[in-house]
């Protein structure tokens, strides 16, 4: 039995199958991870909101504190972690506080923040203080994932060339699937990036605006390519492709979840699975990870240095739309260009229905 730790949670939500939710209630799921090691006692909540915290200290643990102010909870019951589970636009002011504060360790929601400039803020603060940041990319967890890398990783479709994603947005659900890529790939750093959005249609997903489609080419330091396909009719046939010099892996919301076609190969073959693309599980496994890692000083699975490298491709690619051309990275632009561009009516009422 390893050490005891005092955790918190910052925006609990309810869960999205309750009345008067607002959204997913992701830290009745964070929660669910930290007592599931056995390990961690709630110890406090904060939310503007009385009733969902009391609601949600009722449910796990009666004893926690509640407060509405995050600020006068962090200094009055100095958490050992902290899970921050609001929307996006509050990630940056509330990790910076907690890193203030002296906690050992903060996980937060992703995607990191709106403007990359914050993501940036929070990640180097991480790094000054010593406090150990991480973010739910959970799906580095998932059992379809990690048989897709190493079945890449056994030469099953020769040497990957391209890796390509599809899904709604670029920046909530695609930070995902750009964190995939980086992990198929080896954490192999990203060179350039050339992409462009639309903002035609006006979209917001947890209160931050998005485009209503976007395409990402991301160039990887080992010469493999990333595509992602994100919004408005953006169908690639699968969740995501991996494209190698002898074959190609993909991988399927619905069962069967891997797929490959290696060399000589005239069919499909699938690969059983007891795990899909989503679960609860992953976030279980990934706050198991980030206390172990308190422990033994090793780098969680979920860290903020892996983090700000999905979370810059995003920016560099709103920053490619505005520039009309290819990014080189590092990023220095600490704005979302794709919100900057908003602000200025770049795309107003004005263009055609995308529909
Ligand atoms: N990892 C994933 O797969 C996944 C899935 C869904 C959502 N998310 C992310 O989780 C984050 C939270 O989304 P959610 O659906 O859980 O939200 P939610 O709407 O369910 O809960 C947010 C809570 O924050 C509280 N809040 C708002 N302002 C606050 C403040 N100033 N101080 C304290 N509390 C405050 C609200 O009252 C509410 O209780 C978002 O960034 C979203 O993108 C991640």
């Amino acid at each position: 039995m390893g050490q005891q730790f005092r955790a918190a949670v910052i925006g609990c939500g309810r869960p999205r199958v309750e009345e008067g939710a607002t959204g997913f209630g992701m830290a009745h799921s964070h929660v669910h991870g930290y007592l599931a090691t056995g390990r961690c006692q709630l110890a406090a909540v904060a939310d503007i909101s009385r009733e969902n915290a009391e609601a949600f200290v009722a449910r796990y643990g009666g004893t926690a504190g509640v407060y509405r102010d995050y600020h006068e909870m962090l200094a009055a019951e100095k958490p050992d972690v902290v899970s921050v589970c609001t929307w996006p636009h509050l990630h940056a002011p509330m990790v910076l506080a907690a890193i203030g504060a002296g906690v050992r360790a903060v996980h937060c929601e992703k995607p990191m923040a709106p403007t990359w400039g914050e993501a940036r803020r929070m990640h180097a603060a991480a790094v000054a203080r010593g406090v150990q940041l991480t973010f739910n990319h959970q799906r580095r967890f998932l059992e379809p994932f990690r048989l897709a890398r190493r079945l890449l990783r056994e030469g099953a479709i020769g040497e990957l060339r391209r890796i390509e994603g599809a899904c709604g947005d670029m920046i909530d659900w695609g930070t995902h699937w750009l964190d995939m890529f980086f992990f198929y790939n080896g954490e192999t750093p990203a060179e350039w990036v050339l992409g462009q959005v639309d903002g035609r249609e006006e979209r917001k997903i947890f209160g931050l605006p998005v485009e209503s489609q976007g395409l990402s080419q991301v160039r990887f330091s080992n010469g493999v390519v990333g595509l992602l396909f994100a919004g408005y009719g953006q169908d690639i046939g699968c969740a995501n492709r991996l494209v190698g010099a002898e074959g190609v892996l993909e991988l399927h919301n619905t069962a069967p979840h891997v797929r490959l076609r290696g060399r000589g190969d005239v069919a499909w073959r699938t690969y059983p699975t007891r795990e899909g693309l989503h679960g609860g599980i992953a976030i279980d496994r990934g706050i198991a990870d980030l206390l172990s890692c308190l422990e033994n000083g090793a780098e969680p699975e979920l860290s903020s240095h892996k983090a700000v490298r999905c979370t810059e491709v995003i920016f560099a690619t709103y920053e490619s739309s505005r520039r009309r051309g290819r990014v080189d990275l590092p990023l220095e632009q600490e704005d979302s260009a794709f919100l900057t561009l908003l602000a200025q009516g770049q795309w107003g009422e004005t263009g055609p229905d995308p529909a």
